[in-house]
């Protein structure tokens, strides 16, 4: 059986990798020893000429006569962004002074020698320009859904794989755990397979998560992460149990994305959150879901809800709002809300004039967002 301490043996590499698009690979040691040479001079304008040729090697590696970019020696190598590395080189460049012109050298060499990560997450902060992939604004408007890999849009209320993905950029580390409780067709848990986390996920409906399996097992598992569904309520699983079994007893990230009231109908289960009678039954339920799997997240860490709002006879009931009330009550850290674009449900695609028809006569507006609300625990 794996444990939580044999798989993290496994997981090499434990910084976040920035994004490898126009990445130029430089000789560490030489690289180093460059800057600290052009670093010791004592005349700005020499500096700066020092600059401009290492500029010219990066942009024209036929002019490296350095040994810079020879990667074929032994030793390390180091994989930089070369549009970054260009605009750390300019803003070496535009200094006034010799004492700010060594302090921009000095932090690209920390850049390129040491890894600065927080206890959350593997993004090494002295390389913070290169991962642009990370999303920091509130409002989220994405074109595509990411389709690459086992990731296929054939579960009716799925969620598009950039949110789990995201999430765990910011909020774990390799090898750390990830509890889903409503896990659908698996999207976490396939995000997890890809980028090293271990997946826990919960759904209700057994045909769904017999589905969500055989997907996710389709998915490459290059770390050997843990990928578990389990059929059950998570209300009332016995998550202590499930996580006995994994010799662990707390997870560093919780993501839920509960039915949106009765938009979409999961089942016939009274036990579905989509069959609740009514907004304060949905809301007492899901209140319950929270009771039931937040003891379980590890102090100081997060979880995302992603939720909607709906109409009902003719009222916007703003479901996303309460929910975030049921976390707060229960004493969470409310750090952000995102309000994310949203494109129409396979039910509404063909009727959308009607929609559009509808919502000018009845002075409503049609559903295009919903939120990710995060929060912290304590
Ligand atoms: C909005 S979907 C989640 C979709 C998922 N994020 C995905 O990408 O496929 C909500 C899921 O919650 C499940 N569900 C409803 N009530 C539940 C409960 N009490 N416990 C566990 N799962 C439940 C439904 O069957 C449905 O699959």
């Amino acid at each position: 059986m794996k444990t939580n301490s044999n798989i993290s043996l496994q997981l090499e590499n434990l910084e976040a990798t920035p994004l490898a698009r126009g990445a130029v690979i430089l000789n560490k040691d030489k690289f180093v020893q460059v800057l600290d040479e052009i670093d010791a001079l004592d005349n700005l304008n020499s500096l700066k000429n020092k600059i401009i040729a290492l500029k010219q090697i990066i942009t024209y590696p036929k002019n490296d006569r350095e040994g810079i970019l020879n990667i074929d020696t032994n030793g390390d190598t180091i994989s930089l962004r070369r549009d970054v590395l260009i605009s750390e080189l300019n803003q070496i460049l535009q200094t006034k002074t010799l004492e700010r012109a060594n302090y921009y050298l000095k932090r690209l060499e920390n850049g390129i020698q040491k890894i600065k990560t927080s206890k959350i997450n593997d993004i090494n902060l002295l390389r913070w320009k290169e991962y642009d992939e990370i999303i920091t604004d509130s409002l989220w408007v994405l074109d595509k859904r990411d389709t690459s890999g086992a990731h296929l849009a054939w579960y009716w209320g799925n969620f598009i794989p950039q949110i789990p993905h995201q999430m765990m950029l910011r909020y774990t580390k390799k090898g750390d755990w990830v509890l889903d409780t409503f896990v659908g067709s698996g999207t976490t848990l396939i995000e997890c397979r890809r980028f090293g986390r271990n997946g826990i996920g919960i759904e209700l409906n057994r045909e769904v998560a017999k589905k969500a399996k055989e997907l996710i097992e389709k998915e490459q598992n290059n770390d050997g992460v843990v990928t578990e569904v389990i059929v059950g309520d998570s209300r009332t699983e016995d998550i202590k149990t499930v996580l006995d079994k994994y010799g662990i007893n707390q997870v560093q990230l919780l993501i839920m994305h509960p039915p949106y009231h009765d938009i979409i109908k999961f089942s016939k289960d009274q036990n579905d959150l989509s069959n609740a009678k009514n907004t304060e039954e949905f809301l007492k339920m899901f209140g319950e879901v929270v009771e039931n799997t937040t003891p379980f997240l590890e102090k100081g860490r997060y979880f995302a809800l992603v939720i909607g709002d709906k109409y009902s006879k003719g009222n916007w009931i703003p479901l996303g709002f309460y929910c975030m009330n049921e976390a707060l009550k229960r004493g969470y850290l409310l750090k952000s809300i995102i309000v994310k674009n949203f494109e129409g449900t396979r039910g509404k695609r063909n009727q959308k004039e009607l929609w559009r028809y509808r919502a000018l006569v009845g002075g409503f507006y049609i559903f295009k967002h919903e939120y990710i609300m995060l929060f912290k625990k304590r």
